[in-house]
């Protein structure tokens, strides 16, 4: 079957001038999601995971290689997608449901037919929201919620549309621990019920190997995958799976990546800058701990 978005060698340049000094943002990243997948990209700060998302989504042209979403060349800003970020950035003067409603007032073909069919769009964003477990919510305003909540109406507003796509960028990165687990289920339930694409990006190993059935890590300069892994473990999954071996095995194996990578990174960079001790620069938690900090609710997994 013909994967549904289809990364091959892209390189981004941000800039002409970047581009001129083989400065790549990313580097030749190649990755196929099939219909339906839910895929998680970890990897530490600045290494190109927003950059990668706005790649998906057509916010920005590779500067190599080529990228198709659904079949399609990607030329420009997708419709195909519904996206959240780490701050669910609600409109205060909106009530949660109007906020729900936005991108029905804004993308077609339900700009057009907005007015007419309000009502009925409407009972959709109050379903939706009820599906999250905010039904009793939809008429107060963000600042009336809790985080949670506000990230919950967030995913509402980036689904209502029926996406073909969503991209997570850091979702649930600003909300504690029990929160965030919470709302790994409702995503996961919505979708086991509505079988869109998910490209997740996270901090939080424990996070993507819960969530997704492929995990990619990325390097840092360059920004590359170095790591693509499949997690076979039995779906849907809930959240005692995560506190047995099978899975904190798998989290510490690309823990182990990460820190393999980030050791030799900082081997280089010793390398380079001291030019005589390729060992020193490595220490503090990055490199040496690999398998280290990886059990308990509060681990983020991949250092910043
Ligand atoms: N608009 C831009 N112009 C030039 N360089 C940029 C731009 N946006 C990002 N970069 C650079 O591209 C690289 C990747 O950035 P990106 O935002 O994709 O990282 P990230 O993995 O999402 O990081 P984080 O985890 O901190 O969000 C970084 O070196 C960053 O400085
Ligand atoms: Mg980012």
């Amino acid at each position: 079957m013909q994967p549904f978005v289809d990364f091959r060698n892209v390189w981004l340049a941000y800039n002409d001038e970047l581009l001129a000094q083989s400065h790549y943002a990313v580097e030749d990243i190649s990755l196929q999601v099939q219909q339906g997948e839910f895929i998680a990209i970890v990897g530490p700060s600045g290494c190109g995971k927003s950059t990668f998302m706005k790649l998906t989504t057509g916010l920005k042209m590779p500067s190599k290689g080529s990228i198709h979403v659904g079949g399609q060349p990607v030329t420009g800003p997708l419709k195909i997608s519904g996206m959240a970020f780490q701050a669910p950035s609600l409109l205060p003067w909106r009530t949660t449901l109007d906020n729900v409603l936005l991108p029905l007032e804004i993308v077609e073909p339900y700009r057009s037919q907005f007015r007419s069919r309000r009502a009925e769009f409407a009972d959709k964003a109050r379903r939706l929201l009820d599906s999250v477990g905010l039904a009793g919510y939809a008429d107060k305003y963000p600042w009336q919620l809790s985080g949670g909540m506000q990230q919950r109406a967030s995913i509402c507003r980036a689904l209502v549309h029926e996406p073909k796509m969503l991209l997570l960028d850091e979702p649930f990165g600003a909300l504690d621990a029990f929160t965030r687990e919470e709302l790994w289920c409702t995503l996961r339930d919505l979708q086991a019920a509505q079988k869109f694409n998910v490209i997740l990006v996270t901090h939080d190993l424990r996070e993507s190997v819960f969530l997704a059935d492929t995990v990619y890590v990325m390097s840092k300069s360059p920004g590359r995958i170095v790591v693509k892994r499949q997690i076979e473990l039995p779906q849907p999954r809930d959240l005692e799976l995560t506190y047995t071996p099978a899975f904190t095995d798998i989290v510490h194996e690309l823990r182990g990546h990460i820190g393999a990578f980030r050791k030799t990174a900082g081997q280089a960079g010793a390398a380079a800058t001291s030019g005589t001790n390729a060992t020193s620069g490595t220490g503090g938690n990055n490199g040496t701990s690999g398998t280290s900090g990886t059990s308990g609710t509060s681990d983020t997994g991949v250092p910043r």
